[in-house]
């Protein structure tokens, strides 16, 4: 598939290219990214040039994935804000299914962008003049609130935890895993957890820190 741009007045995406290659090893060096992605730990400039220069290009020729760096739509020449992508499934279409999954620089946090640039990628994704989907997974590490947080907005419904589900750097590690079908709702479809109805949250003051809604 040939890459190409999707936006909105939200944000803008488009795939990353060689001249990102500083900005992405700088950002990669960030602590939360080290701490909920499986990006290698110390991330270095080679690490970031073999993902965007083989590992992107390769995977939008191959079908294989689409990954888009987000920016600002007034800024589409800018730095880039952060990254996300879907990873598909090898069944047949219209069976397909694909993983979502995103990142941000600190400083582009707490504004909802991931959440626009998640929208427009679902909506592309299941469209049938896109990739016409079927389903669609989101996964996290346990414990990751924000990004739970941008699924839970998308539409993504949480089934559960399931034990030494993804490996980070050689450790096996729980993770919560998401669904989303061609055919629901793209918007919260169930409450945001709370200490009473989610196990999980052993500690974790959620209702405090989240409104509902
Ligand atoms: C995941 C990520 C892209 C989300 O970015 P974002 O949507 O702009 O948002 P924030 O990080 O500000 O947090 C998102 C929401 O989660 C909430 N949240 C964050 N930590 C939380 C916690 N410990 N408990 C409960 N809620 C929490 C925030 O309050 C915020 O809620 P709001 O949108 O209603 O205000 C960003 O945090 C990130 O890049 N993290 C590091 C990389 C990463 O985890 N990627 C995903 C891997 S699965």
């Amino acid at each position: 598939m040939e890459p190409f741009v999707l936006a909105n007045e939200h944000v803008h995406l488009a795939m990353p290219t060689a001249a990102d290659v500083d900005r992405i090893t700088e950002l990669c060096q960030g602590a939360e990214i080290a701490a909920w992605t499986t990006v290698p730990s110390p991330y270095t400039r080679a690490d970031a040039a073999s993902y965007i220069e083989e590992v992107v290009p390769e995977s939008w020729r191959t079908g294989r994935g689409s990954t888009w760096a987000i920016r600002r739509p007034e800024a589409p020449e800018g730095p880039v804000l952060g990254m996300i992508g879907l990873a598909l499934d090898t069944s047949p279409t219209p069976e397909r299914s694909a993983e979502i999954g995103y990142w941000l620089a600190p400083e582009a946090r707490g504004e909802g962008l991931v959440t626009e640039a998640g929208r427009i990628v679902t909506d592309w994704a299941f469209d049938d003049e896109g990739l016409g989907l079927s389903r669609m997974v989101w996964t996290a590490f346990t414990g990751n609130w924000a990004s739970r947080r941008a699924a839970w907005r998308l539409g993504f419904r949480v089934e559960g935890t399931v034990r030494g589900f993804g490996v980070q750097r050689g450790v096996r590690r729980d993770a919560w895993i998401g669904t989303l079908l061609a055919g629901d709702p793209r918007e919260p479809v169930e409450p945001w957890p709370s200490a009473e109805t989610d196990g999980d949250l052993a500690g974790i003051d959620v209702v405090s820190r989240v409104p509902a809604g």
